[in-house]
C-alpha cells in the first residue's frame, strides 16, 4: 500500500509507539490534552485562539442551565470533554422554545436533548466509560473557501508537531460516504499539504490517489490553505503549551475568527503519510539530528520551511 513512498521513510505504528509517543510524550501530560476543558483552559492562558467555551455541564443537574448558557447564541455545539472521532458531539444550527434544530437539518426537542447529555455526562462517549463533562461552544462558521471541495461537513487541518518543529499537514475533506465526517476511515479525502506553503499537493480515499472531490469533481491540488503561517505558528506553540514532543494539532478555519485550534492528540494518526505520499521517519530523525532545541517557536517554523526550500538539506519534502 505504501511502495510508492518507498516503505523505508514510512513511521510504523511500534515505531511512532516505542520511539516517538513513549518516548517525547509525558504520561502524566496526557490529561492535558485528552480532556477537551483543560486543552481549552490551557490554550486561553496560551493565547491560542479556540472556539469560545460558553461554560459546562458538570452534573445532570446543571442540564437545565444549557438553556442560559446559550439563550443569547443562535447556533452551538454540546461536546463530551473526554469523547473522540467525533461521537457525540451536537452540532445546533439554531433553537426556538424547546425545539433544537441540528446542522443536518433534523429537530431535537428538549427532552431527547437533555437526554443525551444526560448519557454524555454518564460517561457514554468517554474512554472507559468514565462519568464525563459537556463542553458548550461556539459553532465554528467554516470558510467557505473550502464549499466546493467539501460535502455537507467540517473540513479541517492536522499538522504534526515534533519537538515544536512543524514536520507533516494535511487538509481532511468530508464527502457523502464519511457522513459529513473528515475521518479518513469513513471515507473522507486526505489532501496532503506542502508544509511550507501551505498549498495542498494531491488526495487520497482510502489509499487510493484522487485529484478529484468524488461529489463535488473540483480539484483536490493545488488549493492554498489561508492564514497558513498562523496555522503552523499556533502548531509550534502548542509544544510550549503541553510540553508534549510527539504531537497532532487540529485547526479549523472560521469565516470571522481566523484559524481555531479545536483539539490536541498525543497518538497522532500514521495515515498523514498516505496523503503525502511521504514517510515521517526522514523527518523526524532529521529534527532529532539537526534541529537547534532552543529555538522559540517562529524560528522553528522558518527552518522548517528553509529546510523545504533547500535541496541539499537531505530534508524530504512532501
Ligand atoms: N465548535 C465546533 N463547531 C462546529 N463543528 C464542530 C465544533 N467542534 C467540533 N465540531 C465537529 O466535530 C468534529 C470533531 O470534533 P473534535 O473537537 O475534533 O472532537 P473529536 O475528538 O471527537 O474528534 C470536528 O471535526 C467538526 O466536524
Ligand atoms: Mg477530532
Amino acid at each position: 500500500m505504501l511502495t510508492a513512498i518507498g516503505r523505508a521513510g514510512v513511521l510504523g505504528i511500534n515505531r511512532r509507539n516505542g520511539d516517538f509517543v513513549m518516548r517525547y510524550n509525558k504520561r502524566s501530560l496526557y490529561p492535558l490534552v485528552d480532556d477537551k476543558l483543560i486543552t481549552k483552559k490551557l490554550a486561553q492562558e496560551n493565547g491560542i485562539p479556540v472556539p469560545q467555551l460558553f461554560g459546562s455541564l458538570d452534573t445532570p443537574r446543571d442540564i437545565p442551565s444549557l438553556n442560559d448558557l446559550v439563550a443569547q447564541q443562535q447556533s452551538f455545539v454540546v461536546k463530551p470533554s473526554h469523547g473522540s472521532g467525533g461521537d457525540g458531539i451536537v452540532v445546533i444550527d439554531s433553537h426556538r422554545g424547546r425545539r433544537f434544530w441540528t446542522c443536518g437539518g433534523s429537530v431535537l426537542l428538549w427532552a431527547e436533548l437533555a437526554h443525551h447529555l444526560e448519557n454524555t455526562l454518564g460517561g457514554q462517549y468517554s474512554l472507559g466509560g468514565h462519568p464525563d463533562r459537556v463542553m458548550v461552544e461556539y459553532r465554528v462558521k467554516f470558510d467557505p473557501m473550502f464549499n466546493p471541495v467539501s460535502y455537507l461537513g467540517v473540513p479541517d487541518i492536522r499538522i504534526i508537531v515534533f519537538l515544536g518543529f512543524p514536520v507533516m499537514a494535511m487538509l481532511r475533506l468530508p464527502t457523502r460516504r464519511s457522513g459529513g465526517k473528515a475521518n479518513l476511515h469513513q471515507g473522507a479525502v486526505g489532501a496532503g499539504i506542502d508544509i511550507a506553503y501551505g498549498k495542498t499537493v494531491h488526495g487520497v480515499i482510502g489509499n487510493n490517489n484522487t485529484d478529484e472531490h468524488p461529489d463535488t469533481g473540483a480539484a483536490i491540488g493545488g488549493l492554498e490553505v489561508p492564514y497558513w503561517q498562523q496555522m503552523l505558528s499556533i502548531a509550534a506553540r502548542c509544544y510550549e503549551m503541553t510540553g508534549l514532543g510527539y504531537l497532532g494539532v487540529d485547526l479549523v478555519l472560521d469565516e470571522h475568527l481566523g484559524p481555531l485550534m479545536l483539539e490536541l492528540n498525543a497518538r497522532p494518526g500514521l495515515n498523514i503519510q498516505i496523503a503525502n505520499a511521504a514517510g515521517l521517519l526522514p523527518r523526524l530523525e532529521y529534527v532529532q539530528q539537526h534541529a537547534e532545541p532552543a529555538l522559540l517557536p517562529e524560528d522553528r517554523v522558518a527552518w522548517i520551511q528553509s529546510l523545504v526550500n533547500d535541496r541539499t538539506a537531505g530534508w524530504q519534502s512532501g
